[in-house]
């Protein structure tokens, strides 16, 4: 080798030992362990969420999973899914998300405050299932909400006043 070809050889080198630093394995996507965390809390018995694969980069190829362009979680179709389990505090971090569907389940527990930081949402279907305690006042800051499906549940109390202020909604 002459120096010049050896000293491109270890800028290579270098370069790759840098680019390897700075890329982990899997760079971490916050929406896909918060749905990951949801699937280990549910009971599976037909096995709709086989393919979250949480070492894939995002879980935009997970099946029931919607992306936008962005690679930003929209859509949760995971209705007449055979699911049950409580639905846990973690989907309030999926911030993107506009639909979110969980309609004729077994879920039980209740409906967690933490859905009141789904500020995009708009369509919110959790009917036929086995959701106890009352509607959360949080869901009030959902201002994109339009429908909002939550009959044949267990749920006590009535709709929360505040949810009058979201004028487009339609409560079902
Ligand atoms: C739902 O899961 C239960 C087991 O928990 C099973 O017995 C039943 O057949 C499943 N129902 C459907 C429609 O797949």
């Amino acid at each position: 080798m002459t120096p010049r070809v050896s000293l491109l050889a270890a800028g290579a080198v270098a370069v790759a030992v840098v680019l390897l630093l700075a890329a982990p394995a899997r760079a971490s996507n916050d929406e896909g362990d918060a749905l990951y965390a949801l699937r280990t809390r549910l009971s599976d018995p037909n096995g709709v969420l086989q393919s979250w694969d949480p070492t894939l980069v995002n879980p935009c190829t997970w099946f029931h999973v919607t992306c936008d362009h962005a690679s930003r979680v929209v859509r949760l179709d995971l209705g007449n899914s055979n699911i049950s389990g409580s639905i846990g505090p973690e989907l309030g971090r999926l911030v993107n998300l506009q639909y979110l569907e969980l309609y004729r389940n077994n879920l039980n527990g209740e409906i967690p405050k933490e859905l009141g930081n789904l500020k995009n949402l708009i369509s919110l279907d959790l009917y036929a299932n086995k959701l106890t305690g009352t509607i959360p006042k949080s869901l009030s800051k959902l201002g994109s909400l339009r429908f909002m499906r939550l009959n044949n549940n267990k749920l006590a109390g009535s709709i929360p006043r505040e949810l009058a202020k979201l004028s487009n909604l339609k409560v079902m």
